[in-house]
């Protein structure tokens, strides 16, 4: 985490300003890698839309603005869309490559703003992980999981991605004093720039009208407890959070350290399983703990 020793400050904003600031946000920016391979994707001879569909599901800048895009395209259906596969058959090839073609690239923005060095790569991954995470641990909880659990995992730190592209100043003054000390990151987000991610996210999910279930995930995902519906997602959600902070795979931009304790004391396991003896809630720990041995290997070869 880099920062210029004469960095200017920026000042702590209000609500209205901060909401302006989102109904402007233009579209977000995705990784360079994704966007690439989705173009490459996109353009070929053959190209099937389970494929396309694998490429989006990595990248939860273009997963919002292709779930925001079919059900604006199509907000006559009596359900939104909440599912990747579908929104690729009902916009088609040709709609798909227009949203690429005005996709701005995280890497190209940070190289031109040169005040925050942010591993965003590390932070794709956590998005990432937590999905696959969050469907494991629906899974151990409810069956059958289906795609809207991973899309709550994909997009519940997408407040820090509209922190970094709305409010860059902001950004890199919280990143600058996260890195260097202890302190929470929603509190140091909360003082500096005047609300955290999870309360920014959720607001640009609401302005930009995605599913309920997303907005709450990014609203509740550190506190599922308060969630008023969907509680059981966003439990997961909670979880594999901490389980991918707590071992350290990825970047979250979150530089507290999550201990195994915090883990197993994590509000979440109460809403998850309010009933269950201690061994049932040990064989699901341990069925989580080796689906993230796994998931180092499993990430390099996405990201
Ligand atoms: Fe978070
Ligand atoms: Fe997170």
């Amino acid at each position: 985490m880099i920062a210029s020793s004469t960095q200017h400050i920026p000042d702590r904003l209000d609500l209205q300003e901060i909401d302006s600031r989102i109904e402007q946000c233009p579209s977000l920016p995705s990784l360079g890698s994704i966007n690439k391979a989705l173009q490459g994707l996109l353009f070929a001879e053959q190209r099937y839309s389970a494929q396309i569909s694998e490429v989006i599901r990595r990248d939860p800048s273009l997963t919002s603005r292709l779930l925001r895009l079919v059900n604006s395209v199509y907000y006559g259906l009596s359900t939104p869309v909440n599912s990747i596969e579908e929104a690729v058959f009902y916009l088609g090839v040709r709609q798909i490559r227009q949203l690429t073609m005005v996709t701005p690239i995280i890497e190209d923005f940070q190289r031109l703003s040169t005040q925050c060095s942010f591993p965003w790569r590390g932070f794709w991954q956590h998005c990432i992980g937590t999905a696959i995470l969050t469907r494991e641990v629906v899974s151990l909880a409810q069956s059958p999981p289906d795609e809207s659990d991973y899309i709550a995992g994909l997009v519940h730190d997408v407040g820090k991605i509209v922190m970094a592209w709305s409010f860059p100043e902001h950004f890199s003054e919280i990143h600058r004093r996260a890195s260097l000390a202890a302190q929470d990151l929603e509190e140091i987000e909360t003082e500096v720039l005047g609300i955290d991610h999870s309360q920014l996210g959720a607001l640009y999910l609401e302005r930009h009208k995605l599913p309920d279930l997303m907005v709450k995930s990014a609203r509740f995902h550190h506190h599922p407890e308060r969630a008023e519906g969907h509680e059981l997602i966003i439990a997961s959600v909670q979880i594999a959070d901490l389980l991918m902070r707590s071992a350290r795979i990825g970047c979250s931009g979150n530089f507290a350290e999550v201990t195994a304790e915090q883990c197993l004391q994590a509000s979440g396991w109460r809403v998850l399983f309010p009933n269950q003896a201690a061994a049932e809630q040990t064989i699901a720990r341990a069925s989580l703990h080796r689906c993230l041995e796994r998931l180092p290997s499993v990430l390099e070869g996405l990201v």
